[in-house]
């Protein structure tokens, strides 16, 4: 008795484990309504090319639409003793409606169907991360402009280092982003070929026309090798590569977060709903989302090792292990996905209405930041630049400097505290208009090129980034 449909060959069925460790139904279910799509396209083009009749073509189209109403309704049995998706789909159409089911495979192999299926649900998924980048990037650009000239600690080495505003810094994050966007923009170029037309690994002997199912699947073209078409997997690596790199960018802030939020340096809260207590200690409130975001980093890394890795030994053509592609793959998307849809949430600024508060949001402890940005001689560079504008060599300015430097740490003062007759003994060339060159906003103000912290400068690139997004 035959059991599947490639049975006939053997002389007894297979093991039951091995039916088990082999089948990938339990997660290749979710591209379904690809499978359809793409079997539909296919059917179409046998009929054009009179491969099939035209009354084969329309009851497969309409049983295979039928079976995407089942499935949608939660009433498809999908069964293990078919293994994947797609004989279980197919198993499915022939018992509806019998021969015209078993000439749907006519000139088509899993091989070339299964990337086709993964294809077409990538396309769709890259549209849906880029929206969630976009939603993102907003959040950030609404914290951005609340904050264009609140003053932070810029800081190299976690040392402060020169003032910078808070906007500006919230704007480097968008600046990844916007590279995010770019990359998987570009993954969805490589990866809209179609590669139905290859069969096992060959090509096929039926008189097909792949440029007719390209253009019905909205394919730009033809994978133009089909050994290439039935074994490349870089599609795949790539949008995984792009969502560890986005991961990697929301991993960084997220550790800033972290740092920011920590009491010690109370720059910022973070909404109570993305934060959890402790069951021991009553004081707690701890930062799991982004903590679990830098966790999940690792997890996204993890699957890009693995596609690698996956596809590293593999001789051409296709080989079952290329089944292996696709948890690592879904797992990437769904990580991503919901990492971005709870992170545009959680640096969503507080819902004010009437002047209450009627949803918390992120906020931003601006006396703090001041403070933090005032105390570490963040405008030491400066003062090494007004002495180069009074005619000093930029060394010796440096140099001169940071004695000024030893000599505050030591009395435990601010530059800005010294008196000008102490500050002259570091340098004669310092008048009294030093002090304005030491206080934060003129560092700030100063800094007004494109690209600079100036507030003006962070406004500008708010309002390009803006633009952009509307486009
Ligand atoms: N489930 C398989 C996969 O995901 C489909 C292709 C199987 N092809 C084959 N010749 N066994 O890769």
């Amino acid at each position: 008795k035959k059991d599947t449909s490639w049975s006939g060959r053997f002389n007894e069925p297979v093991a039951e484990l091995v039916k088990k460790y082999t089948a990938s139904i339990g997660f290749d279910y979710r591209l379904a309504p690809y499978d359809i799509e793409g079997s539909i396209a296919h059917a179409r083009m046998l009929s054009k090319q009179g491969i099939i009749s035209a009354a084969d073509f329309s009851a497969i189209e309409t049983g295979l639409l039928e079976i995407l109403a089942e499935i949608n309704a939660g009433q498809f049995e999908w069964s293990l003793d078919l293994e994947d998706v797609h004989l279980n789909i197919e198993k499915r159409l022939t018992d509806k409606i019998g021969d015209a089911g078993k000439r749907l495979h006519t000139g088509r192999s899993r091989n070339d169907q299964v990337t086709t299926d993964v294809r077409l649900w990538l396309r769709a998924t890259c549209q849906q991360v880029i929206a969630g980048l976009v939603n993102l990037q907003t959040s950030l650009l609404d914290l951005a402009e609340a904050n264009f000239d609140t003053v932070m600690p810029g800081f190299t080495h976690l040392q402060v280092a020169q003032p910078v505003t808070f906007g500006h810094h919230l704007m480097a994050y968008y600046e990844m982003l916007k590279r995010d966007i770019s990359r998987f923009e570009d993954c969805q170029k490589r990866l809209n070929m179609l590669p139905l037309g290859a069969a096992a690994l060959a090509g096929t002997s039926y008189p097909i026309d792949r440029e007719n199912v390209a253009a019905s699947l909205s394919f730009s073209g033809v994978c133009e090798n089909s050994l290439d078409a039935v074994s490349d997997r870089d599609f795949a690596i790539e949008f995984t590569f792009a969502a560890s790199t986005v991961m990697m960018h929301l991993s960084r802030l997220s550790e800033e977060l972290i740092l920011w939020s920590s009491p010690r340096f109370a720059f910022i809260d973070i909404a109570d709903r993305f934060c959890t207590g402790s069951s021991i200690m009553p004081q707690k409130k701890n930062p799991d989302v982004p903590e679990l975001v830098r966790g999940k980093t690792g997890r996204v890394y993890g699957h890009l090792t693995s596609l690698l890795t996956l596809m590293k030994g593999q001789p051409l053509a296709y080989n079952k292990d290329n089944q292996e592609d696709k948890e690592p793959l879904f797992d990437t998307a769904d990580t991503l996905l919901v990492t971005l849809e709870i992170y545009a949430d959680m640096l969503r600024l507080p819902v004010v209405e009437n002047g209450v508060v009627v949803k918390a949001g992120f906020t931003v402890n601006k006396e703090n930041m001041r403070q933090a940005a005032s105390e570490g001689f963040a405008t030491a560079t400066d003062l090494a630049d007004y002495l180069v504008k009074k005619g000093m060599p930029f060394r010796d300015a440096h140099e001169a400097v940071a004695l000024a430097v030893r000599y505050a740490v030591d009395q435990k003062v601010d530059l800005s505290d010294l008196p000008l007759a102490k500050l002259q003994e570091f340098a004669q060339e310092i008048g009294d208009d030093v002090y304005a060159v030491l206080t934060l906003d003129g560092s700030l103000n100063s800094r007004n090129h494109i690209g600079g912290t100036a507030p003006a400068q962070v406004k500008a690139a708010i309002a390009r980034a803006r633009k952009l997004i509307e486009k």
